[in-house]
C-alpha cells in the first residue's frame, strides 16, 4: 500500500462541494468578462523559459518550476498569465489592427519557499484588452473589475487606482536617480514615511515636497483632491497621469461606480512591465487584493506586436477565502472590531503606556496573570492580542490583525506585505555585526566567514548585498552572543542596546548595520476600507509621540 496520502505543500485537493462551487464562480466570472465583449482562450500550463524570462520583469528565475523538454529546452509551468496570453495575443493576431478583448482561466504555479500559507498551485481568471490606450479603456476595465466583485457576492470593497507614470515624472523632475526612486517607491507603497524623510532629506528635497510624496497614499484619494495635487506640480508627466485618473474617475462615476473607486498613487507592482494605470481590488475577508492590474503597453512588443495592452487578473483561490469570510462574519454579527497584534516580551509595556496614553485602552490586559489571549474592549470595539514577535507581521499580513506593534529587526527579517506606518521611537537598539576584537580583520576581506544570527535574512542581506562578501550563515535562536566564543563562527549579526552582554562576554561592535526601533504596522486591506479609523489611531498616537 503506498502511504503517502498527503499533497506536497502548497498545493491540494478539492473536495466535490468546493469545486462545485469554485465552478460557479469561475462562471459567473467569465460570464461577466464574455458579456463585455471578452472571448475565452487557453494558453498551455508550460510553455518556454523565454516567455517568462527576467527581461520581462517576472517571477524570479528561482520560483518558476522548471524542467527540460527531450531536445533540452528549457521550460516553466506558467507563474502568471499576462506574459502567456501576450505572446499567444501576438501570434494568433499578428496581421489584426483592432482592438481584441481576450480572457482565460487556468492555474498559475509559483515555487515561493516562504511558509506563508499561500498556495504554489492557484487559479487565476482574467482580462486582456489590446491594442486600444484610450483612457475609456482603462475605465472599462475598471469597470469590469467592478463587475466581476458584484457578480460573485461582494458589495463592500474598493478599487484603488494608481498611476505608475505619476512618480515616474516627478522623479525625473527632481533628478532622483532611478536607484534610489526605486527604494523610495518601494517604501512609499508600505507607507514607510520616516524613511522617506530620511532619503528625501539626504537628497536635499525641501520639505513641502516631502510632505506633498510622503502623504500621496493619504492625502489625495478622492477626484477633487487630484485637483489640488496637481496644482502643486509643474511637470507635464506628473499632470498627464493625474489627470488619466480623474478622466476615468469622472467615466466611472457617470455610470454610477463611484463608490466603489478610490485614489492611491503610492501603489506599487512588483510586475516591472506595467507601464501607467495600476489597481487593485480590496474587501474584507483577505488579507491582499483580490483582482491586480493595470496598463502594460511595453510587454506585447517583446513579442513582436508593439501594441499598447490593459489587463487583470481575479486570484479566485483568495477571493474564495474572503467570500467565505465574509459570510461566517454575517453570520456571527458585522465584524466592527479593529485587531492589534503586540509584540511580547520588552516591547509590551511600553506599547500599552503608549496606547493608552493616546485613549486606546484595554483593562483586561493589565491583569497580569490572566491566562486569556484575546482581549476586547467593548466600548472602543477594539481587540487585542499579545504574540511573539516574528509572529505579529504575518498576524498582520494574513489580515486576523489590523494593525501590530512590533521591532524594526522583525519587519525586516520577516519581510511581510504589511505597511510600515509610525516610528514609535522607543525600544531604540542597533543591529550590528559583532565578534571578538581579532575578528575585524576577516571584515577586511572577501573570504567566506562564518555568522551566526537569529536574523538570517537581515544578515545575508548585508553581506551579500552591501559587503559583496560571501557568508555561512548559522540560524541559531537566542543567546548568539555564545557562538564566537565557543567557536561556531566568526562573528554575529544581532541586536545591541546598552551592549552589557558583549562587554561581558569580551565581544565588541565590528560594524552598525541599521538602527531600530518599534514600528506600528498596518494591514494594507484594512488601511483602506477602515481608512478613518485607523487613520485617526495613526494621529493620536502620533500626537503622543
Ligand atoms: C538581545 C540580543 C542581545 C541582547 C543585547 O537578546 O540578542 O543578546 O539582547 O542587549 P544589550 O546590548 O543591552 O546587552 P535577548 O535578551 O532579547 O534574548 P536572546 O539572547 O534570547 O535573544
Amino acid at each position: 500500500m503506498n502511504t503517502i496520502l498527503h499533497t506536497p505543500e502548497g498545493v491540494r485537493d478539492i473536495n466535490p462541494d468546493e469545486l462545485k462551487k469554485r465552478l460557479i464562480i469561475e462562471n459567473k466570472l467569465l460570464d461577466v468578462m464574455s458579456e463585455a465583449g471578452y472571448l475565452h482562450m487557453q494558453t498551455p500550463s508550460f510553455e518556454f523559459f523565454d516567455v517568462f524570462a527576467n527581461n520581462i520583469g517576472l517571477t524570479p528565475s528561482r520560483e518558476l518550476y522548471k524542467f527540460y523538454d527531450k531536445e533540452g529546452n528549457t521550460l516553466v509551468l506558467r507563474p502568471d498569465f499576462t506574459p502567456a496570453m501576450a505572446r499567444a495575443y501576438s501570434k494568433l493576431y499578428f496581421n489584426d489592427n483592432s482592438a481584441v478583448k481576450l480572457c482565460y482561466s487556468g492555474n498559475t504555479f509559483v515555487n515561493g519557499s516562504d511558509l506563508n500559507g499561500r498556495l504554489k498551485e492557484s487559479t487565476q481568471v482574467g482580462a486582456e484588452f489590446y491594442n486600444d490606450d484610450s483612457c475609456i479603456a482603462d475605465a472599462g476595465m475598471i469597470e469590469l473589475v467592478i463587475r466581476c466583485m458584484k457578480t460573485v457576492g461582494f458589495d463592500d470593497f474598493i478599487v484603488s487606482i494608481g498611476n505608475g507614470n505619476f512618480f515616474k515624472g516627478l522623479f525625473d523632475k527632481l533628478g532622483i536617480s532611478s536607484e534610489d526612486e526605486k527604494t523610495i517607491r518601494q517604501l512609499i507603497s508600505s507607507r514607510n514615511n520616516t524613511r522617506v524623510r530620511d532619503i528625501l532629506s539626504g537628497l536635499l528635497i525641501d520639505d513641502d515636497m516631502t510632505e506633498l510624496i510622503v502623504h500621496i497614499s493619504d492625502r489625495y484619494t478622492t477626484r477633487d483632491s487630484l485637483f489640488d495635487l496637481r496644482d502643486q506640480i509643474d511637470d507635464e508627466t506628473c499632470i498627464k497621469a493625474v489627470d488619466r485618473i480623474i478622466s476615468i474617475i469622472e467615466i466611472l462615476e457617470k455610470k454610477g461606480f463611484g463608490r466603489y473607486i478610490s485614489v492611491d498613487l503610492g501603489l506599487l507592482n512588483k510586475y516591472d512591465y506595467y507601464t501607467g494605470v495600476l489597481f487593485r481590488a480590496y474587501t474584507f475577508g483577505f488579507g491582499d487584493a483580490i483582482i491586480k492590474g493595470g496598463r502594460y503597453d511595453n510587454l506585447v512588443k517583446e513579442f513582436g506586436k508593439d501594441v499598447p495592452a490593459i489587463g487583470f487578473g481575479v486570484s479566485v483561490d483568495e477571493l474564495l477565502i474572503a467570500l467565505s469570510e465574509q459570510e461566517s462574519n454575517k453570520k456571527a454579527g458585522k465584524n466592527e472590531y479593529l485587531t492589534f497584534a503586540l509584540t511580547k516580551g520588552r516591547l509590551a509595556d511600553k506599547t500599552m503606556a503608549l496606547l493608552e496614553k493616546a485613549g486606546i485602552t484595554c483593562d483586561e490586559m493589565k491583569d497580569k496573570e490572566t491566562r486569556k489571549l484575546i482581549f476586547v474592549n467593548e466600548e472602543l470595539k477594539l481587540k487585542f492580542f499579545l504574540a511573539k514577535g516574528p509572529d505579529v507581521p504575518t498576524y498582520v499580513e494574513h489580515g486576523v490583525a489590523d494593525i501590530g506593534v512590533v521591532g524594526k529587526d522583525t519587519i525586516d527579517e520577516e519581510n511581510r506585505k504589511i505597511l510600515e506606518v509610525l516610528d514609535l521611537g522607543f525600544g531604540k537598539c542597533r543591529m550590528c555585526v559583532c565578534g571578538p576584537e581579532s575578528a575585524g580583520k576577516l571584515l577586511k576581506t572577501r573570504d567566506m566567514i562564518k555568522v551566526s544570527t537569529k536574523y538570517p535574512r537581515i544578515a545575508r542581506s548585508y553581506f551579500n548585498d552591501t559587503r559583496h562578501q560571501s557568508v555561512d550563515i548559522i540560524k541559531l535562536n537566542g543567546s548568539i552572543e555564545l557562538a564566537p566564543i565557543v567557536g561556531l563562527s566568526d562573528v554575529i549579526v544581532d541586536i545591541v542596546e546598552t551592549g552589557s552582554t558583549l562587554r561581558e562576554n569580551g565581544l565588541v561592535v565590528l560594524e552598525e548595520i541599521c538602527d531600530l526601533s518599534a514600528r506600528m504596522v498596518v494591514n494594507p486591506v484594512s488601511m483602506r476600507l477602515h481608512s478613518v479609523r485607523i487613520n485617526d489611531i495613526i494621529t493620536g498616537i502620533k500626537e503622543e509621540l
